[in-house]
């Protein structure tokens, strides 16, 4: 990881028990690393990971949208329960899954119930078939502002979270293909 792709936000993230790390598929779009690894030091479960939310969900924020995407790597959160816990410190408002195409299990929260943090399952589909990219409830009027994954149990072989920056996408269209974006603009 070249450090120098680091902002000042980023920078701030770094404390005792908690540095900017980085993982295999990583790229620096840009000038940027993205996704921003964040990792303990040495070990922090999820008491520890909301304080440290509670003191810097600004700054998390704010280096999500400079960043694209912020991973939080290595920390001890060994349910949806202690994730949701976590996110509950973030600063985001939670909102219920309407509206969407996807079959989701409800692992945490109440159904229908919006001042409960929900986390849901994010596919039942078979692993078989692919997710493309997409927008999370772009078809909806209120479409979420922040979209949170937690992984339990990584795949045994395998397995991904692609993800892309959509203002790359954008721009890579403007400028490659600006008749089709002028005809969806219509
Ligand atoms: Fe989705």
């Amino acid at each position: 990881m070249n450090r120098a792709e680091l902002c000042e936000v980023a920078l701030s993230l770094e404390n005792n028990n908690v540095k900017i790390g980085e993982i295999p598929e990583m790229q620096s779009i840009l000038g940027r690393p993205f996704p921003l690894v964040i990792e303990p030091v040495d070990k922090m479960n999820f008491v520890q990971l909301q304080e440290y939310f509670i003191r810097n969900n600004k700054n998390i924020i704010k280096a999500a949208s400079i960043y694209g995407t912020v991973m939080f790597k290595g920390f001890e959160i060994i349910n949806g329960e202690e994730w949701a816990s976590v996110i509950y410190s973030s600063g985001l408002k939670e909102m219920n899954y309407v509206g969407g195409a996807a079959v989701r299990k409800l692992i945490v929260g109440t159904e229908g119930k919006i001042e409960n943090p929900q986390v849901l399952t994010t596919n039942e589909s078979p692993p078989s078939e692919p997710i493309p990219f997409h927008h999370e409830l772009a078809q909806t009027p209120d479409p979420p502002s922040h979209i949170c994954f937690y992984c339990s149990v990584n795949a045994a072989e395998g397995g991904s979270t692609p993800l892309i920056r959509s203002d790359f996408v954008y721009n890579w269209l403007m400028e490659n293909h600006p008749d089709f974006i002028k005809k969806i603009e219509e």
